[in-house]
């Protein structure tokens, strides 16, 4: 005689909604929705942010990567409500058309992109990169994990999970080469 486990109730019951208080590129929002929903879609669909891009929607693309209190993220793997209180930055967080932020500029000058798509998950990725080589951080192809240096492997590494249709890779890695090298002009004595 076969014998069947008991099939588990379907549920259409939704749980309920949270209260979610973030600070999107520098402004805050009281947000009240889903807990299933992601930081991906809470961006898109509550606050209209489409800056951002729903590519693979289970972080393999990167199209969707934001900064959250300073550190890159793909957006479609985490929860809204984990991150109450934190600060998140979008692509609309970096420039203006009229001001553009560096690595904004520098993708523009190099023709860093072609139909766009992946763009917003690159710059915030390489902006969250140059600040992880700036820290020391080491990544998988650092030599010495003592000295982590800016070079055209570390930025292909650190950028490999930010896929480009467009293979607009080595322009990528020129346009935030120049940026590097802008801010260690700046910062020299
Ligand atoms: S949409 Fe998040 S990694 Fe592809
Ligand atoms: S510019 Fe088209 S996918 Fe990267």
């Amino acid at each position: 005689m076969s014998q069947t486990s008991p099939t588990p109730k379907p549920s259409d019951a939704d749980p309920p909604a949270l209260a979610v208080s973030l600070t999107v590129n520098g402004t805050r929002h009281d947000v009240t929705l889903d807990p299933r929903v992601t930081l991906l879609d809470a961006l898109r669909e509550h606050l209209h942010l489409t800056g951002t891009k729903k590519g693979c929607d289970h972080g393999q693309c990167g199209a969707c990567t934001v900064l959250v209190d300073g550190t890159r993220i793909l957006s479609c793997l985490t929860l809204t409500v984990m991150h109450a209180g934190q600060h998140v930055t979008t692509v609309e967080g970096l420039g203006t058309p009229d001001a553009l932020h560096p690595l904004q500029a520098a993708f523009v000058q190099h023709d860093a992109f072609q139909c766009g798509y992946c763009t917003p998950g690159q710059l915030c990725s390489s902006l969250g990169a140059l600040d992880e080589l700036a820290r020391g951080v080491p990544s998988h192809v650092t030599a010495d994990l003592n000295d982590v240096t800016f070079s055209a492997d570390e930025v292909r590494e650190r950028l490999s999970g930010n896929l480009c249709r467009c293979a607009a890779y080595p322009n990528i890695i020129a346009a935030v080469t120049d940026v590097h090298a802008a801010q260690g002009a700046q910062a020299a004595p």
